[in-house]
């Protein structure tokens, strides 16, 4: 089987914990690396973090790399209360084992992208994107060699989850986002319009927690951690689940529905600071932008519970 190359880029975070056990579970993806960034948390806990949920996989192989531990040009910004001081939820912090990759992530991901033939390797967007527009600095000619970036962030019809209009990721790095739709890239953008379509329920929460392994029991305590913060926070019954859907569409093309467009992002004003103008006039032929505007939210949540579920118990 031919694997999709592919760097992670995150700040768990319990979604994207969840997003990178569905990722290390499916062997469609050659995951290159892990790279972390401040963002629900500070960066030490989100590179932590991240060598928690790499252990708990069992995919010590995979190299994680702390990143930036603040945006381009903002004091950082965290989410806290959406996913414990820790950024795991209820889990219980540990030291975990593995190394940490050889320098910092803007630099791993110019490496890994720039040894490759261009357009071979892929990367999942799931926190601000400082890394990413660091590294677009760092080597001008990364735009051109990257694959798609696939970004979870930004809002339109649906609203903001911060301010009105802004989303977390795009609002707590505008600057580093406007590099990254700026640069030319081929990005596919699943924002708000489409997570909020893709709510952990009680029935879909449960189907998980019947598997027996790890890794099956951290994702299901992830998404009751989650269940438990919108219900008494938001308001709502079931939490959406963001972060796996950059993995999800990867995966499963199929389960998301794209539209052409031009995105750009809100950096002056704060009142709309961060807001993603999605422009659907434009040329789809030479668009180099997708926005999510529908999504199979069964099909995400059987791909994830499927991943999650070893081979012998024949599911
Ligand atoms: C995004 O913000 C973070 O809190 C989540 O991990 C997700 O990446 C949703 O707005
Ligand atoms: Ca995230």
């Amino acid at each position: 089987m031919s694997r999709l190359p592919l760097i992670i880029d995150c700040d768990p975070g319990v979604d994207d914990a969840v997003a990178l056990l569905l990722a290390f579970a499916s062997p469609e993806l050659e995951v290159l690396a892990v790279t972390t960034v401040a963002g629900n948390v500070p960066g030490h806990r989100t590179q932590r973090n991240a060598r928690m949920i790499r252990q708990i996989a069992g995919r010590e192989d995979v190299p994680v790399h702390g990143g930036a531990e603040r945006p381009l040009k903002r004091p950082p910004a965290h989410a806290g209360e959406f996913h414990g001081p820790e950024g795991l939820g209820d889990l219980q912090p540990f030291e975990p084992a593995g190394i940490i990759g050889d320098g910092p992530a803007a630099n791993a991901i110019v490496d890994l992208v720039m040894k490759r033939p261009a357009g071979e390797v892929s990367i999942a967007m799931m926190g601000p994107m400082t890394n990413l527009a660091l590294a677009m600095k760092r080597e001008r000619r990364l735009a051109e060699r990257l694959g798609t970036v696939v970004v979870m962030g930004g809002a339109r019809s649906e609203g903001g989850n911060v301010t009105a209009s802004a989303e977390f990721n795009v609002w707590a790095d505008p600057d580093a986002a406007a590099v990254v739709f700026g640069s030319g890239c081929e990005v596919v953008c699943l924002g708000l319009d489409a997570t909020h379509q893709v709510r952990a329920t009680e029935a879909r929460i449960r189907a998980i927690e019947t598997i027996r392994t790890e890794p099956a029991r951290t994702a299901a305590a992830m998404l009751r951690f989650s269940q438990r913060v919108e219900r008494t926070v938001v308001g709502w019954e079931a939490a959406p689940l963001h972060d796996p859907c950059t993995i999800a569409w990867l995966l499963r093309p199929d389960l998301f529905q794209l539209r052409p467009c031009r995105i750009e992002v809100e950096t002056s004003s704060e009142l709309t600071r961060g807001h993603t103008a999605v422009e659907f006039r434009v040329d789809p032929a030479t668009a180099r932008h997708r926005w999510a505007v529908g999504v199979d939210a069964d099909g995400v949540f059987d791909l994830i519970t499927g991943a999650l579920t070893p081979a012998e118990d024949g599911r």
